[in-house]
């Protein structure tokens, strides 16, 4: 599929259950439409490594598979929306709770502005599972791969920068589980607050990756000419 000649502004949420493809999907997503991907999840990791407090803080979270408080998250991913350089961007990752949804809402509505589109990346836990474990990812430039889905060039080195792959602290069994709880717990509800008011696009995400982008590059080409 070709992609639009035209730079396209627009303003996405990409929702789904912890490997769901979210991370794979937006790297494909921004490079089709040059969009800003604001992944909650990479800005939490960018500032653990980089040792500041909003890393301090959200650790234990993180490793443990529950949702870091909606405060620390909304003030985070508020800012980074503001200081984004382009004016189209994919959120991924956020928001996770209603809280977190109707705080973006807010925020969007007090500068004139509103989402374009909800994606919905659906899966069967037990395909989850799979994924997780044999999840490997660039440290330096965030790709990610599998060991058997999306294989590197040359195992366990990253494509992009020749970095040795690494596999997530929080893709172990027992974390991915918690993880898989919380998001039925906390962020299925999200789906919802937005099918109230929204439409919600609903993606097969037990596909191939290829397939999964097929699809959504179909829904977003649509919204680009639209
Ligand atoms: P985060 O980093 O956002 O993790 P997640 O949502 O659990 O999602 P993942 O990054 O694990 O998976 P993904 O959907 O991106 O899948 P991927 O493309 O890598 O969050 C981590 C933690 O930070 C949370 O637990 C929480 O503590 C905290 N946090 C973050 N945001 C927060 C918020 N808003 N509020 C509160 N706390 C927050 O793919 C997975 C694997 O499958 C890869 O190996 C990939 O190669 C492979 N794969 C991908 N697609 C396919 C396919 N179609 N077929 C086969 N294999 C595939």
């Amino acid at each position: 599929m070709r992609a639009p000649a035209e730079r396209c502004p627009m303003r996405i949420v990409l929702l789904g259950a912890p490997g769901s493809g979210k991370g794979t999907q937006c790297k494909r997503i921004v490079a089709r439409y040059r969009l800003q991907h604001l992944s909650s999840g990479d800005i939490l990791r960018r500032q653990r490594q980089e040792g500041t407090e909003l890393g301090k803080k959200a650790s234990s979270f993180m490793d443990s598979g529950v949702l870091v408080p909606d405060q620390i998250i909304v003030e985070m991913m508020i800012d980074a929306i503001k200081k984004a350089p382009t004016a189209g961007f994919i959120l991924d990752g956020f928001p996770r709770t209603v809280n977190q949804a109707v705080e973006l809402d807010k925020s969007l509505a007090r500068s004139d502005r509103d989402i374009d589109a909800i994606l919905n990346l659906q899966i069967d836990d037990k395909v989850v599972a799979e994924r997780m474990t044999g999840r490997r990812s660039c440290p330096k430039c965030g790709a990610v791969y599998h060991i058997k889905n999306l294989k590197p060039k040359v195992d366990e080195v990253c494509d992009n920068d020749g970095t040795k792959l690494i596999q997530r602290p929080d893709d172990s069994p027992e974390v991915v589980a918690n993880r898989l709880k919380t998001y039925h717990k906390q962020t299925e509800p999200v789906v919802d607050y937005y099918r109230n008011n929204r439409t919600v696009c609903d993606i097969d995400a037990n596909k191939n990756a290829d397939e999964v982008s097929t699809l959504i590059f179909e829904r977003l080409d649509a919204l680009a000419r639209a």
